[in-house]
């Protein structure tokens, strides 16, 4: 990147996913030349540090975005519908984070070491996909690349900050509860999520399938822009504070051996291959978290069809699945002189 000084907004600023993008952009020295920290009228008065200042956040308005380059959007996408576009009138690039624009044909939705060519003529608003497809298709496109994929059967186990910084608070008062004896409260989940889990992530749709499953189907094709791969996806609440892992089964075009995919994920960019069961070792939330690489192990070939491959995938949801992700989009745009 080069000496540019750019004037960033992050809407959604006191929560989960803005937080760490304010800490992401200080961690990465991205250009930054002013910051300007937004949420809801409810947050007014509150200060979060950047660079070791304090700054005030300010309550999000249609005229927020005046003057500014990049917005990083992490408010729901109620917000994102409203505001993402305001924002690009005003020519202010956004990156949104939200499911508003994922599947709109004319938004790219990006991953950066996949599809960063899908930035090309994008309209003032870039997607930034769901945290489950983000860190499966960085395992997957080196396979991709090499072999084509056919078919993928997956299921996740997703930690509680995925849903924001409400479920993070509901696991620990609920841990911290039936320790003491007391009765549980349930305001974020529809049951207890404390030493529980649940196949539940998003409505139900009349397919049976939920909206988070169906996300890891469409914004898996949209990103391979490949309509042809076939996904089915099973998506668990498990109670974990920080990094989703996923059991990863893929069905290859060409043939593929585990080793040969071990040294392809040891060369790809944001990977780190965890894959020596002889000495235990293999990918885990806890030594995800706080990290920005997709760990992958448990690399082994299906017996139960002719090209298979099963993998375990685990990264930081809010990291690489939500805040480095859209700082690298921005960092992209920035090196392919679109910011
Ligand atoms: N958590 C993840 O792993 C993850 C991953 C990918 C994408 N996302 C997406 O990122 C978004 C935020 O998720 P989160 O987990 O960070 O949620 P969160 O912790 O609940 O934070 C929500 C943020 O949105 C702000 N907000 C809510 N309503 C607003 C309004 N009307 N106007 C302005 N600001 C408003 C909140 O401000 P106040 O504090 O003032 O209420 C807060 O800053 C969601 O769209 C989510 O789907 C999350």
């Amino acid at each position: 990147m080069g000496a540019k000084s750019l004037r960033v907004a992050v809407v959604g600023a006191t929560g989960a996913v803005g937080n760490m993008m304010i800490q992401v952009l200080e961690e990465r020295a991205f250009p930054v030349g002013s910051i300007r920290l937004l949420a809801s009228a409810r947050s007014v008065g509150k200060h979060l540090p950047y660079k070791g200042k304090p700054i005030a956040v300010e309550e999000l308005r249609e005229d927020s975005f005046t003057g500014l380059d990049l917005a990083l959007f992490s408010a729901g996408g109620g917000v994102s519908r409203k505001f993402a576009p305001l924002a690009a009138e005003a020519g202010c690039t956004v990156v949104d984070n939200s499911s508003a624009f994922r599947m709109d044909p004319k938004i790219p939705l990006v991953v950066p070491e996949v599809n960063p060519q899908a930035l090309e003529n994008h309209p003032g608003i870039i997607a930034n996909p769901n945290c489950s497809t983000i860190q499966m298709v960085v395992a997957l496109k080196p396979i991709y690349d090499a072999v084509g994929i056919k078919r993928i059967v997956v299921t996740t186990f997703q930690a509680v900050s995925g849903t924001g910084k409400r479920a993070i608070e509901e696991l620990r008062q609920q841990i911290s509860d039936l320790q003491e004896g007391k009765d549980i409260v349930k305001n974020v989940y529809p049951y207890q999520i404390a030493y529980n889990c649940f196949p539940h992530i998003g409505a139900f749709l009349d397919s049976g399938y939920t909206e988070e499953e169906m996300k890891m189907v469409n914004e898996t094709q949209k990103i391979f822009s490949d309509p042809a791969i076939r996904v089915s996806a099973t998506t668990v609440r498990i109670p974990v504070y920080y990094g989703h892992s996923e059991a990863v089964n893929i069905e290859t075009r060409l043939p593929i051996t585990p080793q040969k995919a071990r040294e392809l994920l040891a060369v790809a960019p944001g990977i780190r291959v965890v894959d020596d069961v002889g000495r235990f070792l293999y990918p885990m939330p806890i030594d995800a978290a706080g990290r920005d690489e997709t760990l992958v192990g448990r690399i082994r070939q299906d017996m139960s069809v002719e090209n298979g491959l099963v993998m375990w995938v685990v990264a930081d949801n809010i990291r690489k699945g939500a805040a480095t992700n859209a700082v690298q989009i921005a960092e992209c745009l920035v090196d392919r002189g679109q910011l």
